[in-house]
C-alpha cells in the first residue's frame, strides 16, 4: 500500500514537472538569459548565432581566438537562428565563439565638433586629431519630414560649372544625380562642384570607392580652406557592406542635423551605386531572393530611403542640396540602380564617354541630361535659350557622321547649318577647366552672347570637322 502510494506520487511529480517545463517552453525566455548565444555558421558574409535573442537592428558582439571582439548587428532571423552581418574584419572566428548583445546603438554623434574632421563608418576620427566631443546624439535612419511641411525649391544655387549653371540650373534642396560609366569624370565634376558650391556646411560620403581617393579629396580638392567648413565620412571599398551602407547613412545624419540648425547644406555622395552594391551584397547572403539583374528588392527599398532625407526642411529650417555619384555599368543608361534612382531623383547630369574621349571636360551630355526643378528657377528668356541651344545641339549630332567625312551638304537643314557656324563656340562654353570657376550670372551672361551674337565665323565647318576626331 504504501508502495503504491509511493509510485503515485513519483508520477504526480514526474507530471507536474512535464506541466512546468511545457509551459516554461511557451514563455519567452527572459531576456537577460538570451543576451548571450554562440556562433554556429560563418559562411560568406553572414554569420549565424543560435540562442541569442536580440532584436533586429540591434548590435552585437562576437569574440575571436585572440579575444578580440568584433562588431555585428542584427540583419535576420529564421526560428532561433539569428542572422547577423560584421562592421568589421571577421578574421579570427572560430565556430560556437560567444555572442552578446551589446549596448551600442547605431547612433551618430553630431555637433559643431565635427566640422574640419575626417571620420569613418562608425564616427572615429581617421584624422589622428584627438577625440569628438558630440553636442547630440542622433538616429543612423533620421527621421522623415511631413511632405506638405517641406519648404519648394525656389532659390537657384551656383555651382560654380558654366554648362550647369546655365543649362541645368541647380536649386537650393535639389538632388541631382552625376551619372556616367567608370572613368568619365563623376568624382572630378563632383570635386568641381564642392569647391565652388556656396554652402554654410558640406558632408561628404565616400561609399565603396578607392581609399586613395579620401586622401585626395580631402587635401586637393577640399583644401585646408575647404574642409574647415565640411565633414568627411570615409567608408571606402574593402570595408565590409554594412559599414559602407552606415557610412551613406551617418553622412546624411549629420547632413540633417546641420540641416536643422538651419544651415545650407551640401551633401556630396560618391557613390550611390557601391551603397547599392552595399545593401545587395548583404540581402543575398541573409537569402532575399535576387530579382532585377541580381539586385534583392531590399535595394530598391533603401535607395529612396536615403535620398529622401536630403532636401529642403521644414518651413524656416535650412536645406541640404545633394549630389550622388550614379555609375552606369558598361554606358548602360537603363541600369536597375540608374533607372531606380533617375526615378527618385530631382535631376540627372549624364557624362558621356563620347564626349570625354574628345577631350571635351566636364563630358555632360546636356541633350540627356534633366533638371526637373528648372520651371521653377529660369524665367521664360531663359528656358527658351536653354531649348535653343539644345535645338542646335541635337541638329548637330544627328548629322556628326555626315559633317565628320565633310559630306554634309550646306543648306541642306538651316537649323544644322546654324549649329555647324556655331559649333566652336558652343564647345569653347561647354568645356571649362577644373581650376575655373563661373557663377550663375556669368554662365547665363556666357549662354545670351553665345546665341544672340552673330556666329563669329560662318564658315566654321572645317574647325567643327577638326573637333569631332
Ligand atoms: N574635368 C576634367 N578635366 C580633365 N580631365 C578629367 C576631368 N574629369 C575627368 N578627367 C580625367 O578622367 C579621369 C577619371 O575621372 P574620375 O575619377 O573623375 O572618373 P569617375 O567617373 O569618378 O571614375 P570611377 O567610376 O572609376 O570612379 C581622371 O583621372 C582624369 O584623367
Ligand atoms: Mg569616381
Amino acid at each position: 500500500m504504501g508502495n503504491i502510494a509511493a509510485e503515485h506520487w513519483e508520477e504526480l511529480r514526474n507530471l507536474r514537472l512535464a506541466a512546468r517545463l511545457s509551459q516554461a517552453r511557451l514563455q519567452p525566455p527572459p531576456l537577460g538569459l538570451a543576451r548571450e548565444g554562440v556562433l554556429r555558421r560563418a559562411v560568406g558574409l553572414t554569420l549565424e548565432a543560435s540562442g541569442c535573442s536580440a532584436p533586429l537592428g540591434s548590435h552585437v558582439r562576437v569574440e575571436t581566438a585572440g579575444g578580440r571582439w568584433i562588431d555585428a548587428e542584427v540583419v535576420g532571423f529564421s526560428g532561433e537562428r539569428t542572422f547577423l552581418m560584421p562592421t568589421d574584419d571577421i578574421a579570427g572566428l572560430l565556430p560556437n565563439a560567444r555572442v552578446i548583445s551589446s549596448r551600442k546603438r547605431g547612433e551618430v554623434a553630431v555637433g559643431e565638433g565635427l566640422l574640419g574632421r575626417v571620420i569613418d563608418s562608425d564616427g572615429v576620427p581617421l584624422d589622428g586629431r584627438g577625440p569628438i566631443r558630440p553636442d547630440r546624439w542622433v538616429g543612423l535612419g533620421g527621421e522623415s519630414i511631413n511632405p506638405l511641411m517641406r519648404e519648394p525649391i525656389t532659390q537657384s544655387l551656383d555651382v560654380g560649372v558654366r554648362a550647369i549653371n546655365a543649362l541645368l540650373p541647380i536649386g537650393r534642396g535639389q538632388r541631382i544625380g552625376l551619372f556616367a560609366g567608370s572613368g568619365v569624370g563623376k568624382s572630378t565634376l563632383l570635386g568641381m562642384m564642392t569647391r565652388y558650391t556656396k554652402a554654410d556646411v558640406i558632408v561628404v560620403g565616400l561609399v565603396g570607392e578607392r581609399g586613395r581617393e579620401v586622401r585626395d579629396f580631402v587635401e586637393a580638392t577640399l583644401g585646408e580652406d575647404g574642409m574647415r567648413r565640411s565633414v568627411v565620412v570615409a567608408a571606402p571599398a574593402d570595408r565590409p557592406p554594412l559599414a559602407r551602407l552606415h557610412g551613406a547613412l551617418r553622412a546624411t545624419a549629420i547632413a540633417e542635423y546641420y540641416r536643422d540648425q538651419g544651415l545650407d547644406v551640401l551633401l556630396l555622395m560618391d557613390s550611390l551605386t557601391r551603397y547599392a552594391h552595399a545593401q545587395r551584397e548583404i540581402g543575398l547572403s541573409v537569402g532575399e531572393p535576387p530579382t532585377t539583374r541580381g539586385y534583392p528588392p531590399s535595394v530598391f527599398a533603401r535607395l529612396p530611403a536615403l535620398v529622401e532625407r536630403a532636401g529642403n526642411g521644414a518651413d524656416g529650417s535650412g536645406s541640404i542640396t545633394a549630389f550622388y555619384t550614379v555609375l552606369t555599368e558598361g554606358d548602360d543608361q537603363q541600369e536597375p540602380i540608374a533607372d531606380a534612382a533617375r526615378a527618385i531623383l530631382d535631376g540627372h547630369i549624364v557624362l558621356t564617354r563620347r564626349i570625354a574621349d574628345s577631350g571635351q571636360y566636364p563630358a555632360i551630355d546636356v541633350e540627356v541630361s534633366v533638371s526637373r526643378v528648372m520651371q521653377d528657377i529660369t524665367d521664360a528668356p531663359w528656358r527658351a535659350r536653354i531649348r535653343k541651344l539644345k535645338q542646335l545641339m541635337v541638329a548637330y549630332n544627328t548629322q556628326r557622321d555626315l559633317i565628320a567625312i565633310g559630306a554634309y551638304q550646306r543648306g541642306s537643314d538651316p537649323v544644322v547649318d546654324e549649329a555647324l557656324a556655331r559649333w566652336p563656340a558652343i564647345q569653347a562654353f561647354l568645356g571649362q577647366d577644373v581650376a575655373e570657376a563661373a557663377d550663375v550670372e556669368s554662365s547665363r551672361a556666357a549662354l545670351a552672347t553665345l546665341l544672340d551674337d552673330r556666329p563669329a565665323n560662318p564658315e566654321a565647318a572645317p574647325a567643327a570637322q577638326e573637333s569631332l576626331r
